[in-house]
């Protein structure tokens, strides 16, 4: 769609987004838009005046939200699932609406960043004001970096064209936005069931001199929104129909290329010439921004999906860490230091987010503390990668400054966010190389280190099996560590709490104490609730495959309250102890784990038996 806008297009043309629900009349605006310009097509016309009067709310008027909601049900049914985008023109300019319903707009603007929109038009129901969700929008807009906002203050005839409350809601919002002022902005009272103000002018408020909202969409010029104009092309496959070529595919984002000029691959700094370019009709000697290509280089090097090609001389940053504004949008709320995945440009990635900065108030546009983000909420985090990835500011650039955040179980996006600056803190930091590798302080030992990681409920008896296990292992001649729950809480974790984000610190900082005993060549036996499965997937992460065996110790909730062993149980039931695990806080149990132990069918003597029968191998030269 984009590939074939010239920058004179360009310029007649106005890209803009709406915000608001449709109770704000969002469904009826853009109907009304649509409907004025006169690029309904007549079969929709006609349906749309009979349904009118079937199910419409506005009588013998046409309903213009049924227009939109109708078009918006086609698009459930999945005909054109993936269209956000409606266009119309008038005889001076020629307009993209982008319009998705609810969070998908963000996630999706955000993620892509590939709407560009221009402008924001933010609706206000004239009887309801500014409210929270106005703000929330505005703000997002304003981090989208859009500089030029309609607030469309709807609804005017349900109070009376008055004056005055259109002047309160105006003076309400700016105060209440002072904080991202935005470079443009034009209050416009107007009615878009009734049209008024919309394409026409309306004589119920003959007290407003300003333009119709047609008018003001017609002729306004947003501010540019400078950003670079270097070549970025994220590679989305290799093409390799026979072994006789090799080509890279996909969108160039920004900037242009042409056959002969020296690429370099950020990730590996590896550079080549570029040798040809394909677009869909054919070879071409010049590709730019918006254009799909397939570009084939001199030289053999590594390119993979989610690289991104760039000018030898104008590489885009490359790091494991920045800092970035973040929306977060699931129900659970975001923790930090628990691996999610990243998509930004072509490449996915393991990312956690090692620290929130600060939450915004979007009602006050205040920075507050915040340990986690909740549904709805924005706050500025850092964010770091499981590898260096090519990204830039999203002012500079929107395709590689903008980004989502995928929860890796459920597979939903959870997140969208973009880019602040690169934190080169994570570039400067080097792994200092030591002479003794961790293969022979583990052939001292005479073992093949391991974590074995017990997993259950309190009182399932974790400990009593690793006290076990230690013990048969020390009597074989092992070397080994217990890292049990309640006495790293006492020490390294006794900060922590047992709040959802302080157990997944807890595992963290666990985790990575267990993997540099690994690397010392020890056994090291990790007892540990650990109720979350993506925290213990973590931790699987850090170590090499095979080294992380993963124990279910099994034991019904009502077994283990039974036992009761720290009357621990009975306080929680009791309301004393908030946050207890399989009482009011979940136990998420392993559906993969390399040993369930049973301990209705096994004692804690048998258990601590099987697990080592499991890993024996590992201690061959001393068994
Ligand atoms: S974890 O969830 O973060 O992995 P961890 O294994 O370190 O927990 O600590 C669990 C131990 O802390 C339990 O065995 C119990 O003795 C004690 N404890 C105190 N409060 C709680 C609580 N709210 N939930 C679970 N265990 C608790």
């Amino acid at each position: 769609m984009s590939s074939a806008v010239t920058t004179m297009e360009r310029a007649s043309q106005l890209r803009f987004l709406t915000c608001g629900s449709v109770d704000d009349g969002k469904s009826t605006l853009i109907g009304r838009l649509l409907y004025d310009s006169k690029l309904i097509m007549d079969d929709h016309l006609y349906a749309l005046e009979s349904d009118s009067r079937k199910h419409g709310t506005t009588g013998e008027d046409i309903d213009f939200a049924l227009l939109v909601d109708g078009l918006e049900a086609e698009r459930e049914q999945g005909i054109t699932i993936d269209v956000a985008y409606r266009f119309f023109t008038t005889p001076r300019r020629s307009f993209i609406v982008a319009d998705t319903p609810g969070h998908e707009q963000y996630s999706r603007n955000m993620a892509t960043g590939a709407s560009n929109c221009d402008l924001a038009i933010i609706l206000i129901d004239a009887r309801k004001g500014v409210l929270t969700q106005t703000l929330r929008h505005s703000l997002i807009a304003h981090l989208l970096g859009i500089k030029s906002v309609v607030l469309a203050v709807n609804k005017m005839d349900l109070v009376d064209f008055d004056r005055t409350r259109f002047d309160e809601i105006v003076a309400d919002y700016r105060a209440k936005t002072a904080r991202h002022a935005f470079e443009q902005f034009v209050a416009i009272p107007m009615s878009a069931r009734f049209g008024d103000n919309v394409t026409t002018r309306s004589e119920r408020s003959a007290w407003y001199e300003g333009p119709t909202l047609i008018d003001h969409l017609e002729v306004v010029q947003p501010p540019a929104g400078g950003g670079s104009q270097a070549f970025r092309m994220p590679v989305q496959w290799i093409n390799r129909p026979n072994l006789d070529f090799r080509g890279y595919s996909g969108t160039i984002v920004s900037g242009s290329v042409a056959v002969g000029d020296l690429i370099a691959v950020p990730r590996s700094g590896l550079t080549s010439r570029v040798t040809g370019l394909i677009g869909p009709t054919g070879p071409l000697d010049r590709a730019s921004a918006g254009d799909a290509i397939t570009l084939t280089i001199s030289d053999e090097i590594d390119i993979s999906r989610g690289d991104v090609l760039a000018p030898a001389n104008d590489r885009p940053e490359v790091s494991n860490q920045f800092a970035a504004h973040l929306f977060w949008m699931a129900k659970d709320a975001l923790m930090v230091g628990r691996p999610y995945l990243i998509k930004l440009g072509t490449a996915t990635e393991l990312a956690t987010i090692t620290g929130i900065g600060h939450r915004v108030d979007v009602n006050t546009g205040e920075h507050a503390q915040a340990k986690n983000l909740q549904m709805n909420e924005i706050g500025f985090c850092n964010i770091h990668l499981a590898r260096p990835t090519v990204f830039e500011p999203y002012a500079d650039n929107q395709a590689l400054g903008s980004f989502i955040i995928i929860d890796r179980f459920s597979n939903q996006t959870v997140g969208a966010g973009m880019v602040e600056y690169g934190l080169r803190r994570g570039t400067n930091i080097h792994a200092q190389p030591a002479d003794v590798t961790r293969q022979q302080l583990a052939a001292i030992k005479g073992q093949e280190p391991c974590v074995i990681w017990l997993t259950g409920l309190s009182g399932s008896g974790k400990s009593t099996i690793a006290n076990i296990l230690q013990r048969k292992l020390t009597m074989l001649g092992a070397h080994s560590f217990i890292l049990d729950g309640d006495n790293v809480r006492m020490g390294l974790n006794k900060d922590l709490s047992f709040s959802e984000a302080d157990r997944v610190e807890n595992i963290r900082r666990v985790g990575e104490v267990a993997k540099l005993m690994v690397d010392a060549g020890l056994i090291v036996i990790c007892s540990f609730i650990s109720p979350f499965r993506a925290d213990r997937a973590m931790v699987r992460e850090l170590l090499p495959d095979g080294e992380f065996v993963e124990v279910h110790v099994d034991t019904p909730l009502d077994v283990a309250e039974a036992r009761d062993v720290k009357g621990l149980y009975a306080k929680a039931r009791a309301g004393k102890i908030k946050n207890f695990t399989g009482i009011d806080s979940p136990y998420e149990a392993p559906d993969a784990a390399e040993i369930v132990v049973d301990t209705a069918a096994l004692s804690a003597e048998e258990a601590a038996d099987a697990i080592l029968a499991r890993i024996s191998p590992r201690l061959g030269r001393t068994a």
